[in-house]
């Protein structure tokens, strides 16, 4: 499907759940338009390690996941560059996902402020009729963060809360993660196999 993806981490918890996105869209050899908040920054930091800093993601990355994650290509956008290039309609990005996504990145693309990268990129995806899925990480909800995720949905994004589940039998974090990884890239429209298809097994 798309070759051009806009990804975007903010400051919610949930940074595993960003590279593990992250790495399976470059596998794809997908091209990655990455715009980082600096909460996002910080999380990626604090949940994973110095490593996982954003000047040193890509040998994180291929460290983490194997050398499969060279397929795909990387520009990384500064978030206060409302001239980059996903800050445009005209350029062919044809879906994005805010992963995760804070409540106040929430707040914004629900009411199209568009004060930085990441909430104008939301809004190109919103008005151009493309893909935008947003993973909300919080809890528990506040009644405006509540009706902020209602906002985005009326506009058309999808809402893909950081809830993992545990029917597949998790065994470990990554387990978890793959399981958000692979919700998030079948809402951006991709086949994958990072969990177990359901076969509707007939409880007795
Ligand atoms: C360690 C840490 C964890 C946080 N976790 C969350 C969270 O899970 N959800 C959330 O909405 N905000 C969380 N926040 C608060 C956001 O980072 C904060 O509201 C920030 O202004 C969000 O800005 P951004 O959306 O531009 O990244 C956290 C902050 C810190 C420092």
């Amino acid at each position: 499907m798309a070759d051009k993806v806009a990804l975007a981490i903010t400051g919610a918890s949930g940074a595993l759940y960003a590279v593990r996105t992250l790495a399976e869209l470059l596998g794809r050899g997908v091209h990655v338009e990455l715009v980082v908040s600096d909460y996002g920054r910080r999380l990626l930091r604090d949940e994973l390690g110095e490593d996982a800093a954003i000047d040193k993601l890509m040998p994180y990355l291929a460290s983490r996941y194997g050398d499969a994650v060279n397929a795909g290509g990387v520009t990384i956008h500064s978030n206060r560059d409302l001239g980059a290039t996903i800050a445009s309609g005209s350029h062919r990005c044809s879906a994005m996902a805010i992963v995760p996504c804070s409540m106040k990145t929430l707040a914004g693309v629900a009411h199209g402020l568009s004060r930085n990268l990441v909430e104008r990129a939301a809004d190109v995806m919103l008005k151009e009729r493309r893909r935008l899925v947003i993973v909300p990480r919080e809890t528990p909800m506040s009644l405006p963060a509540l009706r902020n995720m209602v906002l985005c949905a009326e506009a058309g994004a999808m809402i893909v809360p950081a809830m993992p589940a545990f029917y597949q039998q998790p065994r470990s974090l990554d387990d978890l993660a793959d399981f958000m990884a692979g919700k998030i890239l079948s809402a951006l429209g991709f086949e994958h196999d990072l969990y177990p298809a359901w076969t509707g097994k007939v409880d007795q």
